[in-house]
This record gives structure tokens, sequence and C-alpha cells, in this order.
């Protein structure tokens, strides 16, 4: 009999099967009869009149079979397209660009390459214009518009929390510490760029389109909101999303190349394949970050935390183009209170236009919750070392208590659960905290540089409650529909879409937990939304507190039948029955026993006169609140006063994501995303000259950590159930991406703090941290 591998059980995955054998099925292993290319001619300018598009040179190349611009989709009214923002962002331009390496031509071939060819043989003459690369110049009177169809540069203003208690409690605090902190623009940068194959039947009107997507429902709906009126209509579009190599967020956003696809194939009516390259994908795709933060923290004369202001410049590029929820255009950014407990705090930020790609998509993050822990992490850091206390007993004083929860937050979210001061102790131990701190002292005295950096995290993730969160109005549940065969064998589908973090596996061990069908019986798929129930995708650590709970309900729906037909077969009262892992008996007589086998069996052969036949069930999860996973992160760093050259010699990061459901699963969602948290911590930066062009357009020059540059991560847990979710369970994936980099950043501002450094910007390179001993003279020169 195979085991149930319910929660807890750290099985194996399924999916790693076909993987791990190179079986996977991503986007550009489909391929279709009659299927055609397109590639992209993309601007050379961030900011440019096109005077002409000359592509009869192109047109003579054999194989070359079209060409699409701006001018063609205008036709249409296809040239612009609506963001999940609720912004706008051009398919094609007609006459300006607004960013470099901005889509300007699609060329059609018969093969990848002759489309390549076609591409650099169109010729587009351009007139360069004045170019806005920083968001506060942007801001400034007079600045070049970014955008000739609104107003300015500012792209909207949004405030929260109680501005006058705050400055109240400002004026009366013993310590006031300032910071201007800048999270830079980086990129998910996933393993597989993004991709498309439309394939249009002309006959029938129908679209299959096969995509890159986290999010295939919204894919379809926003297909057919945008091109409904030229015949694409929501029945007849059927989004497909394969395997995805990593998305992180970057593939939330519908870009400019999925249009086009689609718009070849419905011109030539033929199967229309574009698959970006790696630099296409570096410079044109959505990045993530870029926030200019001014942060202000405020405590008494005891060290208690009593107010925190923040006012942010958000670059979000020509467009924004985000998958934020629409109440939230700074996303969850006003979590930004962590772990913390005080009642006054006020941000404002302000979103600004300026001449770089669009985007601001949650890399591996809940709505840029990632900008909000590091700036409190970082400021708590900084109020602990000027009042001169040791930053692990600065945090467990001003901790919210494990009392407090259900906890408001003074910007208005309530914490589910949470017990911060025991995560932060076991980080501690494992570390070895005390001995380390007398190790920096002694090592101080001898003028060597080590420093110990913590970051205690709040997450929120799960979104959402349909009354407060949605997608261009999309209410944002998730969705789960479970059919059980009659062997009782099962397949569920889901509304989400797993890009590698195990939804095969996880999704079945929570069905088996609550069914007591084996895993490896239960078939999970996603992506398909010709089969799956609507659903709004995975990003921001929200499958398992939206889908999981989904899955967790539906279960208990198929459980309540099978506990009818039970009492059914064996003649007895439905509460007289016990539910034992697999299994019904009847109170003290457990030998009258009806597996579940034998009671879906009993579904399709046996049921009572009153029931409907069939073992299946959906369910449609609103989750009441989202959940708030936490941990304790603690980073040791050695500094070479030489070179500047940061060493990581330890890192613990203690988790706690309330009831685990695969341990392994969890462990390498951690890895993973400590790893990319120590990514733009320490070597990523998307950088622009003056003139907006892209410093870091390849791997040559856009720093992405290999297993030699990473640390080695050593993890421990605390587990603290959600109260609300079904199975108690709470999101981890994100989690260490947004709680490490302070970790990284504190630590080595803990090393250099007594030279008189208080603030270094992620990522801390070696030449930064060089200069900084310089200027504190404490580099060691030739
Ligand atoms: O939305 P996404 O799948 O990216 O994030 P998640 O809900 O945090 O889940 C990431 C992976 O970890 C999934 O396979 C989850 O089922 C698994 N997980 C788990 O085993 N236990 C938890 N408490 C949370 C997630």
């Amino acid at each position: 009999m195979a085991e149930i591998h319910g929660l807890g059980s750290s099985m194996k995955r399924k999916e790693d099967a076909r993987f791990i054998q190179g079986k996977g099925n991503y986007i550009d292993d489909h391929k279709l009869p009659g299927m055609l290319w397109l590639d992209i001619v993309r601007s050379p300018y961030a900011h440019a009149k096109i005077k002409s598009i000359d592509t009869s040179k192109a047109a003579k190349i054999p194989g070359v079979l079209g060409f699409i611009t701006g001018k063609d989709l205008e036709k249409y009214n296809l040239h612009w397209m609506p963001t999940l923002a609720g912004d706008k962002q051009m398919v094609l331009p007609i006459d300006t660009v607004k960013y470099q390496s901005q889509e300007v031509v699609a060329v059609i071939a018969t093969d990848r390459y002759t489309a390549a060819d076609g591409v650099a043989a169109v010729e587009v003459e351009y007139e360069p214009l004045p170019v806005v690369v920083d968001p506060h110049k942007a801001l400034e009177p007079g600045a070049t518009k970014v955008r000739d169809d609104k107003e300015s540069n500012r792209i909207w203003h949004w405030e929260v929390g109680d501005q006058d208690g705050t400055e109240a409690v400002f004026k009366n605090a013993a310590t006031v510490v300032k910071e201007k902190i800048y999270i830079p623009r980086i990129h998910v940068a996933s393993m597989e760029t993004c991709g498309c194959l439309a394939d249009w039947d002309g006959v029938n009107k129908q679209l299959t389109f096969y995509v890159t997507s986290q999010a295939p429902h919204i894919y379809r709906t926003v297909l057919a909101l945008v091109a409904g009126h030229v015949g694409l209509s929501e029945e007849n579009i059927r989004v497909v999303s394969p395997d995805l190599g990593g998305g992180f967020g970057g593939k939330v956003p519908v870009y400019p190349g999925y249009v086009l696809a689609v718009a070849a194939s419905v011109l030539l009516g033929h199967p229309i394949k574009w698959i970006e390259d790696r630099s296409e994908n570096l410079a044109a795709d959505s990045f993530a970050r870029d926030y200019h933060i001014n942060a202000e923290l405020a405590a008494d004369k005891d060290g208690h935390i009593i107010g925190m202001r923040m006012d942010t410049v958000a670059d979000h590029g020509y467009s924004d183009a985000q998958a934020a929820p629409s109440k939230f255009p700074a996303g969850m950014f006003h979590i930004a209170t962590g772990s913390y407990d005080f009642q006054k705090a006020f941000m404002k930020v302000d979103g600004v236009y300026t001449n770089k790609p669009p985007g601001g998509v949650a890399y591996r993050c809940s709505f840029r919750v990632t900008e909000a822990v590091h700036a409190i992490e970082r400021m708590v850091d900084i109020m602990a070392h000027e009042r001169g206390e040791d930053p692990a007993e600065f945090r467990m004083k001003n901790f919210i208590k494990a009392e407090q929860f259900p906890y408001m937050s003074a910007l208005g979210w309530e914490y589910d659960s949470g017990d911060y001061h025991k995560a932060l102790k076991l980080a501690m131990d494992m570390v070895g905290y005390a001995d380390l701190r007398k190790e920096q002292a002694e090592k101080r005295a001898r003028g060597e540089l080590m420093g110990i950096g913590i970051s205690s995290f709040t997450e929120i993730v799960g979104a959402g409650p349909a009354h407060q969160f949605d997608i261009i109005g999309l209410k944002m549940f998730d969705s789960c529909e479970i059919r059980v065969h009659p062997t009782g064998k099962a397949v569920a589908r889901f509304g989400t879409k797993s890009q590698g973090q195990g939804h095969e596996t996880t999704y079945a061990q929570i069905i088996a937990q609550e069914l007591g069908i084996p895993a490896e019986y239960i078939k999970i798929e996603e992506g398909d939304t010709d089969t799956a129930p609507y659903g709004l995708g995975t990003y921001a650590s929200r499958s398992t507190p939206t889908a999981g709970a989904a899955a967790a309900v539906a279960a208990r729906k198929l459980r309540d039948k099978a506990r009818k037909i039970a009492a059914h077969l064996l003649e007895c009262a439905e509460e007289d029955l016990v539910w034992d892992a697999d299994r019904f008996h009847v109170k003290g007589s457990p030998t009258k026993v009806k597996t579940i086998q034998e009671l879906v069996f009993a579904a399709y052969t046996n049921y009572p006169a009153d029931m409907e036949g069939g073992f299946e069930a959906t369910h449609y999860y609103n989750p009441p609140n989202l959940t708030y996973p936490f941990g304790s992160y603690i980073c040791v760093v050695d500094i070479d006063r030489g070179t500047g050259q940061v060493t990581t010699r330890r890192f613990v990061a203690v988790d706690d994501c309330g009831t685990r459901i695969n341990p392994m699963i969890v462990e390498g969602q951690i890895h993973g995303g400590l790893t990319q948290g120590f990514a733009p911590a320490m070597m990523e930066e998307m950088q622009y000259d003056a003139d907006g062009n892209l410093y870091g357009g390849t791997f040559m020059d856009y720093m992405v950590p290999t297993a030699v540059e990473s640390p080695k991560w050593e993890v421990g847990e605390t587990v603290t159930p959600s109260p609300h979710h079904p199975i108690g369970a709470k999101g981890v994936g994100e989690s260490p991406t947004v709680g490490a980099p302070p970790a990284f950043a504190n630590a080595v501002v803990d090393a250099l703090w007594h030279l008189g450094v208080r603030h270094v910007d992620i990522p801390i390179t070696a030449p930064k941290v060089y200069a900084l001993l310089k200027k504190h003279g404490a580099a060691l020169e030739e």
C-alpha cells in the first residue's frame, strides 16, 4: 500500500522525474506544423522620434515574410495595451520611443535566424530627444515629460498613516535617526526568458496561446479585453502556460512580444513563435525595486520605537506596468513598521515616469515588501547603533510580543500570528551570538573588521482577501477542483501556476492529508485555462495561502460526501463515524470500516438514492486575511581592508511559515530565496547612464551569483501556525529573498560603524566598501 505522504512528509518532488531527465515541457519545446518565427527591432535610444522605418532591404532576405509596425496596429487600435496596474503601455510606437530596447518593428520569418537577419536589415531613422533617467529630476518643474498623454511625470501620490500623530511623537522623541536608502533596480533574470507561441485558427476563430505566464487566467481575460473588438472572444481563447524555468514575478506582466505574436498569427494564418534572448530579457522586460526612500525612526528615552516616517520616490520607467493590487499603488510597502510594536507611522510614495523600461514587478516579493523590510531593518539597526544598544537586544525590546497577536499595525495590517522573540533567540543560539560579539571586540582591537548583521523580518503574503485585493478589478481569490476517479485516483486542477516551486507535490500532499488518497495517486494540473478553474496565478507567495487552502477545503467537501456514503454503506448515523487517516470506522466498532478507495468506488456504484453520483468538488477560496510569515536572519562578515572585499562567514536563517507541508521543499525554497537575497545585497544592479543606456545588458556585467559566490546557508525553523488558514500554513517562497538583504547590509555597517559609517546602499560591492574605508581612513593602501 502506498504511503499517504500528508503534511510534514519530505516526499521527493513528483515533477522532478521529468525535470532531471531533460523531459520538461517548456515554451521552446512547443513546435507546431507551419510555425513561423517573430523577432523584434528594438530602439537604441531611450527617447527619440522615429523619423522613418524602411523594411525594403529586410524584405528582400529569403525567408523574411512580413513586418508589423505601430501604424499597422493603430488601424486596429492595438498599438497600446493596458497594464495590470491600470496604466497603459505601447505594443509598438507610432512616432516616439520612450526607453532603450523598446519594441519598434516585428519581423516574421521562416526560422529564428532568418528573423534575426531581418531585424538587422530593418532601417530606422531616429531623432534623439532629451532623456529623464533620475526620478527626482523627473519631478522637477520643467522636466522633460515622459508621457505625452499625461499632465506630468508623477504617476500617482499615495499616503497612508497618521501624519499629525506621527509628527507629534517625533517632536517628543529622545532619539531620531534619518537615512536615505536606495533599493536599486534589479532584474529577476529567471533561467528561462519569456516567450510564446500563438496559434490562431481562423476557421473556428479560436486562439491557442502557449505562453510563459505565472497568471494564465489573467492573460486570457486581458487578451479578451484588449482584442475583443477585433474578434478575440474569451470562450475562444485558450491560454496554456507550460513548464516554466523560473518566473519570480517577471512572468506576470503581459509583454508587447506576446501581443505581436498573436497579431502576426491572425494576420498570416500561421502559428507564430517568439522567444526572447537573454539581452532582450534583461534590457526590456520588467525590472524590480527602484525605490528611493527617505526614512526616519523615533525612539523614546528608554529606547522604545515610537514612530516612523517614510517619503519615497518609486521609479516605474515610462509606464506603471507593475502587477500591483489596484487599491495599493505601492503594493504592501506599508508593512514597513515590520516586527515592532509602535502605533504612529506615516508614509508617502510618489510613482514617477522616467525613460526606462516599464515595470516594478514583485520579484520574489509580495508587492514591495522587500523594499519595506529593507527600510525598517536598516533603520532599526541604525537606531540601535546610534543609541549604543546591542541590535539583538534592541529588537527583543521592541518586538511585538507573542501574546499581542492578532496584532493591528500602525499602518493598518492585522498580523495573524507570530513569535518573533523565539525566532531571534533560536538564530542567536545557532550562530553563537555572544561569542561572536566577543570575537568582534577582540578583532576590532587588532584593527580587523568583522560585522554581525540581523534581520528580523515580517512578511505579508497570500493576496488576498477579495474585499481588499484585485488586479484590474479581478478579485484575488484562488481555486482548486478535485476529481476522484472510481478507482480512488485523482486529478486536481488549480488557478495558480508553479514555476519550479513544487506544486505538483505539495498540493497533492494537502489533498492526501485531507482525503487519505496517497499523494502519488493525485495528479496536479495547472496552467491550462480550458481545464483549470479560474484563479489569479502564482506570485507573491500566494499559492499556499490561497490555492493550498482551496485544496484543503475542496478535499474536506469530498470527505463530507465520503462520510455520507460510509453511513449509507455501514448503516449507521453520520455522527457515529470516526475518520482515521484514510478511512471511516463506526465509533466503538473498529472493524466496521470503509476505506476512502471503497467509498469513492461506491460514489460511482452504490450511493444513497438522494445523492448525486460521482466524487468531485471545487472550491474558490477567499482568504479571510493575509498570512504573516516571519524570520530572524544573522549574517557574519569579514571585510578585507586592502580590497574592500566582504566575505560572508556565516549566515543563519530561522524561518517560520506556519505548518510546513513538505519540509524538504520549504528548505529548498529557503536556500534559493536566500541566494536571491544575497544577489541584490552584494552583486546585482541595473544601472543607466545619463542618456538612458543600460550598463548591464548581459550576464558579463549584470552579476548573477553562481554557487561559487553564494554563501553556505544554515537554516532553522520555528512553527507558529496561521490561525485562519485551513492547515495553518503561511507562504514561504519569498521570505528569504525579502529578509536576507538587510542582514548583509547590517553586517557590513556593523563592521564599519565605529569608523563613522552609518549606511551603505546595496549592492555592497568591493569598490564601494573600499571607497568607504578610504574615506574613513581605514583602507590599507599599497
Ligand atoms: O506562491 P508560491 O508557490 O511561489 O509560494 P509558496 O506558497 O510560499 O510555496 C512555495 C512552495 O513551498 C510550494 O511548493 C509550497 O507548497 C511549499 N510550502 C510548504 O511546503 N509549506 C509551507 N508552509 C509553505 C509553502
